[in-house]
């Protein structure tokens, strides 16, 4: 035990507050009561066509780190290193005029079109089956987002027959002829993109687009039983109550989507908390659309977009109506970390409803991963919070049963892995040291602790990442548990193997 952790016991056990410290904070494993198993989709990605997301991010044929299809090797690593299970795609606002069926065929007679959403030169060059090649070199599946905004359920049969279908009809002809025998097997599908957005085009009431996504669904659903179909929700009850009424046979997940606005949630350490408020509205309106149906079935939730944004769109002059346009690439910071950290306890800590959760986005806009011409990548402050969580934090979520946090300025979740080693994920969104034991029935060892810790404003770049999760020996094992002394704004991630039994690292620096 470190001197550190040494004094810590010390003062844990005389139940001292030193000086600087706000309490003890004292959580028990709630064995009985399992949340529920983490579905691994939580850890998904996003890639849109925006800004350098796609072009001059996951596709970029001039860059020396380009393989043989154009994809930056660089960024599949990283995408990798994050075991991203799962990409949605191709957006966002960017699907409202998006017709899938010019990304494919010969490049040359790809049209080359204007995105209004992005105001940006969309040229075809990486489309849909450049993405399905992507998601084979990174190990991910699609969950593929449906224009239906200003396209409708003929479309979506076409695309998924395109997708889908083996062979010896035109769409799935198409397929073959353009270089992919096999099926690719798409499972899930988005019904439109934030239709209940005034910006969106093809915006329209709750009743019209419940009706069209219903339609598109069953039209999914009538080739393939098995699919599954997400309908898109707003965070005011009403839409989703009506929309859900309405296509409920037919849906398998309402998605919510969660924008952090770093600049108007104030504290924004702490906005995480609007999550888990979104988390219960979205899930009482899913059980009280279940129970008025009478139905059987229940609709998880699909937290298909969470983004950590200022509002600002960072477009950099010049650059108007071109493609892989710098957009909303944005620096993160500390405390950006914490958040993020803490959004993954959110999610942990409701893993009997949230079942899938992608970032928006994955590559350079509002991303953990951005890059630079000339095979230059760096990880944003946000990366290792997911990637841990990513790594580590697949199994099933426990309940937790906490004294002491009145200030609410810790947050945990505690994963039991398949191996029966605890992953425990801790956040303190205070201004000041917190003193933090776990009560875990039972003899265990330290496998693993990271810590993020120092200047909530301090940012990664190129040149320095001073934001990573670092090792730290201050965790102090017990009889039953450990404890440990939270910094304020920090993050803390603890692997506690049971002494008799092995367990599975995932990956060492
Ligand atoms: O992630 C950026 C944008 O935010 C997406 O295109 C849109 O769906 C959301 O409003």
């Amino acid at each position: 035990m470190s001197g550190a952790a040494l004094l810590l016991a010390v003062g844990v056990s005389l139940g001292l507050a030193a000086e600087g410290r706000d309490g003890t904070v004292r959580a028990t494993i709630d064995d009985a009561k399992a949340i529920g198993e983490v579905s691994p989709l939580i850890y998904g990605g996003f890639i849109e066509h925006l800004g350098r997301n796609v072009y001059g991010g996951v596709y970029d044929p001039e860059d020396p780190t380009a393989d043989e299809d154009g994809f930056r090797k660089d960024v599949i690593a990283a995408m990798k290193e994050l075991a991203v299970p799962c990409f949605r795609y191709p957006g966002g606002c960017f699907t409202d005029l998006w017709r899938w069926e010019e990304g494919v065929g010969p490049r040359a007679e790809r049209p080359v079109r204007l995105d209004p959403a992005w105001r940006q030169k969309e040229t075809n060059e990486f489309g849909l089956d450049e993405f399905m090649k992507w998601l084979g070199k990174v190990g991910a599946d699609p969950i593929l987002c449906l224009n239906l905004s200003t396209q409708g359920a003929a479309e979506a049969q076409r695309l998924w027959e395109y997708c889908n279908f083996p062979g010896g009809t035109t769409m799935s002809d198409r397929r073959r002829k353009n270089g992919r025998e096999k099926p690719y097997g798409v499972r899930y599908w988005c019904l439109g993109n934030e239709i209940w957005g005034p910006w969106e085009i093809g915006h329209r009431p709750a009743d019209r687009y419940g009706v069209d996504a219903r339609e598109a669904a069953k039209a999914i659903k009538t080739f393939d039983a098995e699919a599954k179909t997400i309908l898109s929700g707003s965070d005011g009850p009403d839409w989703n109550e009506t929309a859900l009424s309405i296509a409920w046979e037919y849906v398998d997940y309402l998605s919510i989507h969660q924008m952090f606005n770093r600049k108007r949630m104030l504290p924004f350490v702490r906005c995480a908390d609007r999550l888990t408020r979104s988390i219960k509205r979205a899930a009482a309106t899913c059980e009280k659309v279940r129970l008025a149906k009478k139905s059987e079935k229940r609709v998880p939730l699909a937290v298909d977009e969470y983004i950590f944004w200022d509002g600002d769109r960072r477009y950099r002059a010049g650059e108007d109506w071109t493609k892989g346009r710098h957009c909303l690439e944005q620096d993160y910071n500390l405390r950006d970390a914490v958040v993020m950290g803490d959004v993954m306890t959110v999610f942990h800590n409701h893993a009997d409803v949230v079942k899938i959760a992608c970032i928006a986005q994955s590559v350079n806009a509002l991303a953990p991963v951005r890059t630079e011409k000339g095979g230059v990548l760096w990880r944003q402050t946000t990366f290792d919070p997911i990637r841990y969580a990513s790594a580590y934090g697949r199994g099933t979520a426990l309940r937790l049963k906490t004294e002491g946090n009145e200030a609410d300025d810790v947050h945990a979740s505690v994963v039991r892995r398949a191996d029966g080693s605890l992953a425990v994920f801790l956040v303190n969104r205070g201004e000041k040291e917190h003193d933090f034991s776990l009560v875990a029935p039972g003899k265990w060892r330290v496998a693993e602790s990271r810590e993020i810790a120092g200047d909530p404003e301090a940012v990664n770049s190129p040149s320095a990442q001073p934001v990573r999760a670092r090792p730290t020996d201050d965790v102090a094992v017990g009889k039953d548990g450990f404890s440990v002394s939270l910094k304020p704004c920090s993050w803390l991630f603890v692997l506690l193997a049971r002494c008799d039994e092995g367990v599975v690292i995932h990956f060492e620096d």
